[in-house]
């Protein structure tokens, strides 16, 4: 190991400590925010100031104890949305409030006032069935939708909201200020309330605003499950937190992250889900700085009056959680999701934050990753590997190593002599390449990249106006402020292919380092002081930098190809809206059982969290998996969004077929499997795009009045078909297996046998692979052939998957478009079909008219699972009106229908009649 390398490993090492990172008990704000305690809010709503515009209502609310008014603005957003937005009356100066999160300004419709007397207000909003009641005194919001409240806002009174202050002049100011934040019910006492500079260990923040947090409590009547809020390496249901362990959302670069800690790691979503079996509903707090969550979950009573006379009221116990939002700056912005289905819930806030990006279909393929592989002719020698053991693979990575000092945009020329000549050879076997750029810029005068963001003044600044300098992979290094569009923009155009030496068509890019990490700075990310395009401090944006890095690389890669071409961006820091850019992973994990067991849960939740393309580095980033971890972790990978294997450049080599060829076979399998399933991924990515549907979804979404399906994070759905159990215990014979629904039919996806009394069933498990089971009901499309990587199976045929439920009958989607471009959206060119099996007819029809694209592929064979008896005969018929007789065979034991050599255009209409 060279020396340098030696250097940065052992910087990134010092970082794995947890004491290099906060716990809630040094965050000043979140003492402060607890210092107000559940009660009788401090706020009283002026329902007189209350105006109402074809908009929404605005009102003011002021605390009785300072006497600073706030403005409450509320909207009815379509679609069953309510927004909620608080901001000080008249502020010293603007507080921030995000950007380009929100695709649009959300649609508003009208409220109109249904009920004004002493100390109520009801809103109804006239186009849905929804109210709103607010009440002065205390200050308390209500949400009523079909009747039923689903949410309350400021029921434990909560609300606080820490107005901006002239700095103080001299200490007897900052007594006055503390006396400001603290009520009467408060224990004054001497702790550090970190007004205007906070320390951590020898770090000091020095804030220009002093303390400007806000924080409000929502309780949700009727619900014990909570979701969402990623990225944390916790369970998938949320946990009720405790003093000092609120869950926090503030992006940071945790290199070996613990399980079962609350604590922020690389990306947040500050996004909650609740769901009971007649609803679900969401929480989006819209907040780019570090903000804390609490949760409780408890039972309260509920009156509910009787109907028969005499009028007595009766009580009952329901469960509620209450959630409590705390951010240390900005304004309190929150959307308020009603749903009432899982479905709706994504759609309403998709509608906000955008869908999935499409991805281009090389994506969806295997990614084979290490830091690093180490010149042109080890890449050549991977790549031919795949070949040699006839492993198909679509994309080889590079990370920091090739560049020439980690100077992005550059090439280590010794190692790679000639990258166009390798990306012509990847090209030559239908292959990509991904290459890593980080956010830090080398300080390097010598360096354009870095001599021109300097003129240009593109950097952030420090506190004192000068470029902030950290340390990070290439040395001293400064950070470009990708807040500031102009700087998206001349950061986009360096992905043009005369501007990045050495780039092709077949390059892709991954943002790594983005949240950011800052190697000797607190927490290992960039001082909250220092100050962004419109002289914005780092910590109101904080959770955004990676967020704008990977739009910016996005737009830079679709600029290169004139619009032409969907790019490919992978970033490690995420935001709310994310999706729209590209795909995340999950970070610095590490080779141990316990990392890919948690990697399901932490999966899930980034997906219902609206990104749907994500994943974790097969085998553990960190150290070397045991062969049959590496196994199972291919096996779970490649049931997952985006399936990428990468290793540290401490741990041994870790290509597929260097384990013994046992283990190369049931890896090649496993990821063989996932290059037939191609077909059904990439239609259910399209249903992310267009109807923001996760690809992997939590069984409830799928079973949301199954009580026992709430707390499942061992297994998922894939799409509404496929239902997946990673296998996550190290030398499993069995695992127990919960197949939900009390009248569906389950198949085993590759032995066919059908299992009709769902439950949790104990099942024996291989090594060879994974459970996966098909609902019935459903058709899955797949390929009948794999090839070397997917371009290779463009023109392979399909075989459709047709599993019956208890009453014969199964539908499916399938989309298909040419994989890479943007025509499926500009000129329509795509295929969006139907698959419907009833009545013993087999038929395939179109789903959307609008969408033309020639193919042809066909449909080579159709598997029916659950066929009661053998047919006497089958006919296709094909969309000229010919009839043809079907080749099948009919398996007993199964009960599956086989039907054969059909040479049906997967694009024509057409039906199969079995008689
Ligand atoms: C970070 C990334 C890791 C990458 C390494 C070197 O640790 O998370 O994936 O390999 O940096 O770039």
């Amino acid at each position: 190991m060279e020396p340098a390398k030696e250097k940065e490993s052992s910087v990134q090492d010092e970082a794995v400590g947890r004491s290099n990172f906060k716990n809630c008990n040094h965050i000043a704000f979140y003492r402060r925010q607890k210092r107000l305690h559940p009660g009788k809010s401090l706020y009283r709503a002026l329902l007189d100031s209350a105006t109402l515009s074809n908009d929404g209502v605005k009102l003011q609310i002021i605390n009785e104890k300072n006497k600073v008014p706030l403005q409450v603005e509320i909207y009815a957003i379509e679609g069953n949305i309510f927004r909620i937005k608080i901001n000080e009356l008249s502020p010293l100066k603007s507080r921030y409030e995000v950007q380009d999160v929100l695709i649009k300004e959300p649609a508003t419709q009208r409220l109109s006032i249904a009920q004004k007397e002493a100390g109520i207000l009801v809103l109804t909003c006239d186009a849905e069935d929804r109210k709103l009641h607010i009440t002065a005194n205390p200050f308390l919001i209500e949400l009523e939708s079909q009747g039923e409240t689903v949410l309350s806002v400021n029921t434990n009174g909560l609300l606080n909201f820490e107005h901006l202050q002239p700095p103080p002049q001299n200490s007897k100011r900052t007594a006055q200020i503390k006396e400001d934040i603290s009520a009467d019910s408060f224990q004054e006492n001497q702790e550090d309330l970190g007004l205007w500079e906070e320390k951590f260990g020898s770090f000091l923040d020095i804030k220009a605003n002093g303390p400007s947090s806000i924080g409000l409590d929502f309780s949700l009547h009727g619900f014990e499950h909570v979701y969402g809020i990623p990225e944390h390496a916790e369970t998938f249901l949320l946990k009720n937190t405790s003093d000092n362990d609120a869950y926090r959302l503030f992006n940071l670069d945790v290199y070996g992250h613990k399980i079962h800690d609350k604590m922020g790691i690389y990306g947040s979503v500050p996004f909650l889900l609740a769901h009971k079996p007649n609803r679900t509903s969401g929480i989006f707090w819209l907040n780019s700085s570090e903000t804390l969550v609490e949760i409780n979950t408890k039972a309260v009573m509920e009156h509910v009056p009787s109907k028969a006379p005499p009028d007595i009221t009766k009580q009952r116990v329901i469960p509620q959680t209450d959630v409590r939002w705390m951010s240390e700056s900005g304004i309190i912005d929150v959307f308020l999701l009603l749903g009432p289905t899982p479905f709706d819930i994504f759609k309403q806030y998709s509608q906000l934050t955008g869908t999935q990006a499409l991805p281009p279909l090389f994506s969806l393929g295997y990614h084979q990753c290490r830091w690093n592989y180490e010149d042109e002719q080890d890449v050549k020698a991977v790549d031919a590997g795949f070949d040699e053991n006839n492993i198909p693979y679509d994309v080889i990575w590079l990370d920091i190593e090739h560049t020439e000092g980690k100077k992005y945009f550059t090439w280590d020329k010794k190692k790679f002599q000639s990258p166009k000549r390798m990306q012509e050879l990847l090209k030559r076997k239908k292959r990509k390449l991904v290459v890593i750029i980080d956010p830090h810029i080398k300080v390097d005068p010598t360096y354009t990249l870095y001599s021109q963001a300097k003129k240009r003044g593109y950097f952030v600044k420090d506190r004192k106006g000068q470029d902030f300098e950290g340390i990070c992979w290439p040395g001293s290094s400064s950070y470009l402020d990708f807040t500031n569009p102009e700087v998206r923009q001349w950061y986009a155009e360096q992905f043009a292919f005369k501007s990045y030496e050495g780039s092709t068509e077949i390059l892709f890019v991954w943002n790594d380092m983005n949240e950011p990490s800052v190697f000797k700075g607190a927490e290992l990310t960039m001082q909250r002081d220092a100050v962004h395009h419109g002289n914005w401090e780092h910590r109101e944006v904080h959770n955004l930098y990676g967020f704008y890095q990977q739009m910016a690389t996005a737009e830079g890669l679709i600029k290169r190809s004139e619009g032409q071409t969907r790019p490919f961006v992978l970033t490690r820091s995420f935001f709310a809206g994310s999706q729209k850019y590209g795909a995340v992973w999950t970070g610095d994990n590490v080779a141990e059982w316990s990392y890919l067991k948690i990697s399901i849960p932490m999966l899930l939740t980034i997906s219902i969290a609206g990104i749907s393309f994500c994943g974790a580095d097969v085998g553990g980033f960190i150290g070397d998996p045991e062969p049959e971890l590496l196994v199972r972790w291919y096996q779970a990978g490649a049931y997952q969004p985006f399936f990428r294997g990468h290793s540290n450049i401490e741990s041994k080599r870790r290509e597929p077929w260097l384990f013994g060829d046992e283990n190369t076979r049931i890896i090649r399998e496993a990821i063989r499997e996932r290059y037939t399933l191609l077909p059904y991924l990439y239609s259910l990515f399209y249903q992310a795009h267009t109807t923001a549907e996760p690809v992997m979804r939590p069984l409830w979404v799928e079973f949301p009045k199954e009580q026992e399906t709430f707390g499942v994070e061992d297994e998922y759905m894939l799409g509404n078909a496929l239902l997946v159990h990673p296998v996550t215990e190290q030398e499993a014979t069995t695992v127990n297996i919960l197949l939900p629904g009390s009248d569906e039919v389950w198949y085993d996806f590759r032995s066919f046998r059908r299992l009709d009394c769902p439950g949790t069933l104990k099942m024996p498990v291989t090594i060879e692979n994974i459970p996966v089971f098909q609902r019935g009901g459903s058709v899955v499309s797949l390929k009948t052939a794999v090839g070397r990587s997917t371009e290779w199976m463009a023109d392979t045929s399909y075989e459709l998957h047709v599993a019956l439920d208890s009453k014969g009958s199964a539908v499916g989607e399938f989309y298909l478009d040419d994989g890479h471009s943007f025509q499926y959206l500009h000129k329509k060119q795509f295929l969006h079909r139907k698959f419907t099996f009833h009545k013993n007819v087999f038929s395939s029809s179109c789903a959307d008219e609008i969408g033309q694209y020639h193919t042809k592929c066909v449909v080579e064979q159709v598997l029916i699972l659950g066929v009661e008896k053998k047919p006497t005969s089958v006919t296709a018929r094909l969309h000229d009106g010919r009839d043809k007789e079907v080749i099948f065979t009919y398996d007993t034991k199964t009960s599956m229908l086989m039907l054969e050599q059909l040479l049906l255009n997967i694009g024509a209409d057409w039906e199969i009649h079995i008689k």
